[in-house]
């Protein structure tokens, strides 16, 4: 059964973007290509509609987001990570998370990419901002199995975007700036190429910045402008909302290429006609461009870098391409910005795609049960993604995008502090072990507390909601009676390549408490519920 799968199933990878999402393959040529959808677009707006027993998902939602705006839900990558109680939308009498409704997105495009393709899509890359945490990534992986996906990979957008800019065809070694402004996230990274290496050297991002946040400005601009002249506030209405943020995204997207757009504004029977010049949209926005520019100094100081190190800025997500951005990434860095480098829109999905398909060489290499694996992979993609000595002619070294350590306490007994396991930027996978002490005698257990996000040294009882935010899990060991203060125990992390961590503390005796912690808000049975339901949704 296992090996019908894999004989016929086709892996992809999955760029799964707040506003767009995107699938891309290596085909038999073996060359990584966006795979377009039923609607024959390379990119597919993350927009759900629901009517009835229907789930429309895509472009044909999207363009009836102001007709039926409370049937429609938006930007849903915002949400992921958080739990059913924090956020959920119901449709039809169904309470869906966040991972559900992520689901449907991946369900259209796994769906239109088997048509395309004329073969079953079993296996995935999906893609996520660096700067996501445990939950967030877990989540991810979630919505993915909800879809029916075999998920290999929960990969960072910026390292798949480096990927697919390509470490095989440039030759000598580079320090490439990724800087990512999609729809509803940034983020910047630093990635080493050297060789056929692949390497994350500092990252940093806002979750909550992004085209979303320009399309705002020009929102609450035209419904002023509308106000002024007759007296009412279009924005109360949803209707109005949806229709006059269509117009605001669609004047923004104009003043990309024109000096001028003009935006009509009808609501309760009036109208208003609004001129809207480059120069203004910059007015308005100037804060946000600012926000990014800051980042990316936060990014090069952590990389140690300054702009003469770097050799390349890879411009990566469709907000890149409003000229703002583009004038000041020159002005900070001095740096001729060539956008013809890439298509924004279509790097990470085919990065995506390559670590994909060098996933999938890598666990059939690994079957030893099955020696024929890899006679099934085309000759073309072999020779480009095998190395002479049968080792991948790629690697791809992902750093741990946040700092995981454990609480210890002073040997007051009361203050409790941050000590790091694993600091940011350790190459993953990794696994780190140390040596800890008890602090009172006879005390009856160790309590290991994992953490992430937090800096060496930092004291526990300063850091505002410290449980929910910081706070990953905790491995409980317990102790024999009788034993002294000082008395040594091992705490163990173990850090895979999906950046989920297993945690192992070892006490006197060979006593062994071992978690491996589970941020996911939904449990299997939950997952496996959830992929039933989507099984007999019809979705188009
Ligand atoms: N020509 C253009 N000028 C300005 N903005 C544009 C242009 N084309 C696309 N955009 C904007 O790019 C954003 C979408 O970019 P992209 O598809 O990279 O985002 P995403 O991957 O969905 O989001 P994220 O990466 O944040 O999850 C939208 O806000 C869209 O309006
Ligand atoms: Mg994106």
């Amino acid at each position: 059964m296992k090996k019908e799968m894999k004989q016929m199933g086709k892996v992809v990878g999955i760029d799964l973007g707040t506003t767009f999402s995107a699938i891309a393959h290596v085909n038999e040529h073996g060359q990584e290509e966006i795979i377009p959808n039923a609607e024959s677009d390379r990119i597919t707006p993350s927009v759900i509609m629901f009517e009835d027993d229907l789930v429309t998902v895509g472009k044909i939602a999207k363009q009836n987001a102001s007709a039926v705006p409370e049937q429609i839900v938006e930007f849903v990558k915002r949400e992921i990570g958080k739990s059913k109680e924090e956020f959920s939308r119901e449709f039809e009498g169904k309470t869906y998370s966040a991972e559900e409704l992520s689901a449907l997105i991946l369900q259209k495009l796994k769906q239109d990419a088997e048509a395309h393709l004329d073969a079953e899509v079993t296996d995935a890359v999906i893609t996520v901002p660096a700067y996501f945490k445990d939950a967030e990534r877990e989540a991810t992986r979630n919505a993915g199995k909800i879809a029916g996906l075999n998920v290999l990979h929960v990969m960072n957008e910026p390292t798949a975007a480096a990927l697919a800019y390509g470490v095989d065809v440039h030759g000598s070694d580079q320090n490439v700036f990724v800087f990512d402004l999609g729809g509803g996230t940034f983020d910047v990274t630093v990635m080493k190429v050297s060789g056929s290496k692949l390497e994350m050297i500092a990252t940093n991002g806002d979750h909550r910045l992004g085209g979303k946040d320009w399309d705002d400005q020009i929102i609450v601009h035209v419904a002023q402008m509308f106000e002024e002249e007759h007296g009412e506030n279009p924005l109360q209405d949803l209707h109005a909302y949806q229709d006059i943020q269509l117009n605001a995204i669609n004047a923004k997207e104009s003043l990309s290429q024109r000096q001028k757009a003009r935006i009509v504004c009808n609501y309760n029977g009036k109208s208003s006609r609004i001129e809207l010049t480059r120069e203004k949209f910059h007015e308005l926005t100037n804060d946000l461009v600012q926000r990014c520019s800051a980042l990316c100094g936060v990014v090069l100081s952590e990389a140690q870098m300054t702009w003469e190190d770097i050799d390349l800025v890879l411009l990566v997500g469709g907000s890149t391409r409003m000229p703002m951005i583009q004038e000041m990434i020159t002005e900070i860095s001095g740096k001729e910005i060539n956008p013809q480098e890439v298509n924004p829109d279509d790097v990470v999905a085919l990065g995506a795609a390559i670590q994909g398909t060098l996933r999938q060489i890598e666990e059939q290499a690994n079957d030893t049960s099955d020696t024929n694996a890899l006679a099934e992979i085309p000759e073309a993609v072999k020779d480009r993604f095998i190395g002479p000595k049968g080792e991948l002619a790629i690697k791809v070294v992902d750093g741990a995008t946040h700092h995981l350590g454990v609480v210890l306490v002073k040997s007051d007994a009361v203050t409790r502090y941050v000590h790091l396991m694993i600091p940011k930027m350790t190459p993953v996978p990794c696994e780190v072990q140390d040596t800890f002490y008890t602090v009172t005698d006879n005390q009856p257990g160790v309590q290991v507390e994992v953490i992430q996000g937090l800096e060496q040294d930092q004291l526990i009882d300063e850091i505002p909601q410290f449980e929910e935010i910081y706070k990953l899990g905790e491995c409980e060991l317990g102790l024999p009676s009788g034993m002294p203060a000082n008395t040594p125990f091992d705490v163990t992390y173990k850090y895979n390549l999906d950046q989920t961590l297993e945690v192992t503390a070892k006490g006197p005796g060979g006593k062994t408490a071992n978690v491996k912690i589970d941020r996911s808000t939904l449990d299997e049975a939950e997952v496996e519920a959830a992929a039933d339901h989507m099984e007999n949704l019809e979705i188009e």
